[in-house]
């Protein structure tokens, strides 16, 4: 039989998985989500569930992937005989199918502001003008389908050569530019009047802001932001090398996209306070408030520029570990050719991103119940499918699994971590288990607090 692919380098690796957790979640969604729920205390709860929470989740994925060199669907064929588990392996796939059109349209707004940023078409705009040019751009209907085309074709087609020539080879770059763009950023926003304000907002935790739902959102938040849930890492775990510890990688992965997080709040909350807006902008931060405030700085469009590169680039290395979930399933259970599988999932993800972008056109009749397709695919994915996805997860890993896979996994059959795996085990099995439940009771309104 074919040797199985396995990623080529440790670092090649780590920029994978990590490119897979950094995205629009991080730069996109952390700023407008920690601002809605108050800043400071937030962060620390988002900090903790990110550790004790989702690096376990994250972990337990790549062991389920690790042991089995399996799509989703054929791992958990693989680790146990009953049937409804399969169930399990399909909710990853319709996640996938989810979020990825939804996610392709944004990517392709970036696309939009960055032509509009290369010809300096912000400059000296009001935030009222950037509305209207914000809403007259979504509401044209074709013209953000075909950005979202353009990207998504180009992120298939880099999936299409494969794991080691395409995925591996173009987040090796990508990645490290776009650390080096954010760490450019947010020293250039330390500079501006709005830094000490923004790393108390970001910092500076007020408890009595916490509420049930700001829990809420901060595991939301976490599984997004980290791939959890969905089957992505349990996709790329089936590329990680026997030798390289798992432990280490998500360690290194969490670390580094909870820092990208606070980096991208750093870089954008100086700027909002500079100019007197509220942190609670909601999902228009980056695509009205900033481009405003690049218009009206010195450097403006030099920084806009690079600020939706570094978006497109965050982007497109998650969308490959979203698009190799669908491809690998194609790959493994219907015996067609990588091009074929990659060409297949560009033709279903285009239909349904043309249906989202067209959703959000007023007047659309692609709603259901007053919400568009688009609302429908963020809210339901991040909402419900995700954490539903963790919750079965993580309870086939503590429970249903066959015996010692997990332990084998994570201490490499015994040789190492044997203290930290019991409390892993411990996690895994009741801590983990019980959050999501609970969260899931405060969301239906059962629970309240
Ligand atoms: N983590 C990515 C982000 O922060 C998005 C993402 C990639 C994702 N793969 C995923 C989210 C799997 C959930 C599940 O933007």
């Amino acid at each position: 039989m074919k040797q199985r692919s396995t990623f080529g380098s440790k670092l090649g690796t780590l920029a994978v998985v990590g490119g897979s957790a950094v995205g629009l979640g991080n730069i996109w969604k952390f700023p407008y989500v920690a601002g809605n729920n108050g800043g400071g205390a937030f962060v620390i709860i988002y900090i903790v569930i990110c550790f004790v929470i989702a690096l376990p989740l994250m972990m337990s994925e790549f062991a389920i992937g690790r042991s089995t060199r399996s799509n989703p669907i054929g791992a958990v064929k693989k680790l146990t005989p009953q049937k409804g588990w399969t169930l399990m392996g399909y909710a990853s796939i319709i996640a996938s199918l989810m979020i990825l059109p939804f996610y392709s349209v944004i990517a392709g707004w970036s696309l939009e502001f960055l032509k509009d940023s290369l010809v300096g078409g912000f400059a000296g705009k009001s935030a009222a003008d950037v509305a209207l040019m914000f809403e007259g751009f979504v509401s044209s209907g074709w013209q953000p389908i075909w950005w979202m085309l353009g990207f998504l074709v180009v992120c298939c087609l880099i999936v299409a050569l494969g794991i080691e020539k395409g995925i591996e080879r173009y987040s090796k770059v990508l990645m490290p530019l776009l650390v080096v763009m954010l760490v450019a950023l947010a020293v250039y926003s330390s500079t501006l009047d709005g830094f000490r304000q923004s790393a108390e907002f970001l910092f500076k935790p007020d408890f009595s802001k916490i509420d049930g739902p700001a829990v809420v959102h901060a595991l939301g938040q976490a599984f997004f932001s980290m791939s959890l849930g969905m089957g992505s890492m349990i996709t790329y775990g089936s590329y990680i090398k026997k030798q390289d510890k798992l432990s280490t990688i998500a360690g290194t992965v969490a670390v580094a996209d909870v820092v990208i997080a606070l980096l991208a709040g750093m870089a954008i909350f100086p700027a909002v306070f500079s100019f007197g807006i509220s942190p609670t902008s909601g999902p228009d931060l980056v695509f009205i408030t900033l481009p405003t405030l690049f218009g009206q700085m010195a450097w403006g469009s030099v920084i806009s520029v690079v600020f939706f590169v570094l978006l497109l680039f965050a982007a497109m290395t998650s969308v490959f570990s979203m698009l190799e979930v669908i491809i690998l399933y194609f790959i493994e259970e219907f015996h067609v050719s990588r091009p074929v599988a990659s060409g297949g999932a560009f033709v279903i993800i285009a239909g349904l991103g043309i249906l989202c972008a067209l959703s959000q056109v007023p007047g659309s009749s692609l709603t259901v119940g007053g919400q568009s397709w688009f609302d429908i695919f963020d809210n339901l994915s991040a909402n419900i499918v995700l954490p539903l996805g963790g919750l079965t997860t993580i309870l086939f890993a503590g429970w249903v699994m066959k015996k010692n896979v997990l332990r084998d996994q994570f201490t490499e059959n015994g040789a190492y971590g044997l203290k930290s795996y019991s409390l892993l085990k411990f996690l895994i099995k009741f801590v983990i288990p019980v959050a999501i439940a609970v969260m899931f009771l405060s969301l239906a309104g059962l629970i309240r607090w």
